[in-house]
């Protein structure tokens, strides 16, 4: 057979070159919070480099399941939105997260997500699924060189994701779909288990059976089977602006996409790797399934985002960086909007250095102290977390968490702040915080 292969002015054929090392910088471990739920890595980075450091770890071959929801190419810049309050006035600040806009460089695009491509393939173990999720815009172009690293024969399915909100236009249809690639690496020992439905024959009518021919849209007069290859109101839905599951990041997929792809292609001994996982969709399904989770985004913004979500879930997490840098310095990205009613400021993240603190505060006293300390440096905060070195200077270790957006209580932060400050490990302790103007400051405490 004469393979078709993709091709565009200045391509390159892979560097056989050896990657050159990837150095880890530790910054936080969190230790579960006791339940079932998996082990979360979140690594910050660019994927190509992540999946270097990745393969020069031994993990080739290791995953069973490998996501990615890359830009779409939308020639947009996206932020992260957070609602709130600034002197008792509601207001929305917008945190820079990804840039997607390459000026319409396919060919630029196509060259960065390659070697990224190849990576994955190289880091799916046998019997793993791959799955890129796209839209009509790369997708098509996207899709040829899936064909050329894994094989046409491999594509499994082209899923379309049908979904309810956006895209309509009074100058064309509306836009209502996305597309996931879904790859199996191997043929032969490829795991996959089919969703179930309820089977309505006689025999074993209410027990469920798998859904192996197709999955019906229950009693929708509507359903439009060519558009919904996945119709299922769960994940028909987009997320909107006020659902709860909504994190602010933008982009977000909804957790119940995530599940259906975890439920079906990640075993449950198995562990996935998301290289561009924004919110972390869906490596937090696979830890809320029990199954272990590697993560990377270069964006600090998503990994923050990720990481809370997994907090939330009570998983244990490792977050490294790669291409280590001071983690202050780190976390300004870029400029930071901050919009208060009609006003626009702009800000960038600094270093506030914040007074020595040595005694336990009392209850409710944490977020009063925390608020005196960064608004008397014309900082409003916003939130902020406690961090140890451990003594084999192995990582640091996180403590408290403490989010303005949505405080936990005072109690139970005052209670892993006795339990930590009371700790025998007699390591220096840290506050690290970021206001609502996005700037960052720290503290050391002992
Ligand atoms: C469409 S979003 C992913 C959204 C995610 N599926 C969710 O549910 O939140 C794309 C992500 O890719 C990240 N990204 C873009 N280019 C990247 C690169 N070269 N390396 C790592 N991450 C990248 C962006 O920071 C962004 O978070």
């Amino acid at each position: 057979m004469r393979p078709v292969l993709l091709n565009w002015p200045g391509r390159q054929p892979e560097s056989p070159a050896a990657a050159p090392p990837v150095d880890l910088q530790p910054v936080l471990c969190l230790p579960s919070a006791g339940t079932d739920r998996g082990r979360l890595r979140l690594l910050q980075g660019p994927a190509q480099r992540v999946a270097d450091r990745l393969l020069q770890e031994g993990m080739a071959g290791t995953f069973d399941l490998i996501h990615l929801d890359p830009p779409f190419g939308s020639d947009a810049n996206y932020g992260r939105i957070r609602d709130i309050e600034v002197d008792g006035r509601s207001a929305t600040l917008t945190l820079p997260a990804y840039g997607d806009d390459d000026g319409g460089d396919l060919a630029g695009y196509l060259e960065g997500l390659e070697p990224v491509l190849r990576r994955c393939h190289r880091l799916l173990s046998p019997r793993g699924s791959f799955y890129l999720h796209l839209d009509f815009r790369r997708g098509p172009y996207v899709r040829l060189l899936l064909d050329e690293i894994f094989g046409a024969d491999h594509l499994l399915n082209e899923i379309v994701w049908a979904y309810g909100l956006g895209g309509s236009s009074r100058r064309r249809f509306q836009r209502k779909h996305d597309v996931l690639y879904f790859y199996a690496k191997d043929l032969k020992q490829h795991w996959f288990s089919a969703p179930s439905e309820a089977a309505t024959s006689s025999m074993l009518a209410g027990q469920p059976k798998r859904a192996t021919d197709t999955w019906q849209t229950p009693d929708r007069d509507d359903a439009a089977p060519l558009l919904r290859a996945w119709p299922d109101p769960l994940i028909e839905k987009t997320l909107s602006n006020r659902d709860p599951e909504r994190t602010g990041y933008p982009t977000q997929k909804p957790l119940a996409l995530a599940t259906r792809i975890i439920q079906a292609s990640l075993p449950p001994d198995g562990k996935m790797l998301d290289l561009m996982a924004g919110s972390g969709t869906v490596g937090i399904a696979a830890l809320l399934l029990g199954r272990d989770a590697v993560l990377g985004d270069q964006s600090p913004v998503a990994l923050d985002v990720a990481r809370g979500r997994a907090v939330a879930a009570g998983a244990e997490i490792r977050l490294e960086r790669v291409e280590p840098q001071d983690p202050l310095v780190d976390i300004p990205i870029a400029p930071v909007l901050l919009q208060r009613s009609s006003e626009r400021n702009q800000a960038r993240l600094t270093t506030l250095n914040l007074p020595l603190w040595t005694d336990r505060l009392g209850d409710g006293e944490t977020d009063a102290w925390l608020r005196t300390c960064a608004t008397t440096r014309g900082a409003d905060l916003l939130g902020a977390w406690g961090v140890a070195e451990d003594r084999g200077h192995t990582g640091l270790f996180a403590l408290a968490w403490w989010d303005g957006a949505a405080p936990r209580t005072r109690e139970a932060v005052r209670q892993e702040l006795s339990w930590s400050m009371g700790s025998e490990t007699g390591a220096p302790l840290w506050w690290v915080g970021y206001d609502v103007a996005g700037r960052g400051f720290r503290s050391r405490i002992t």
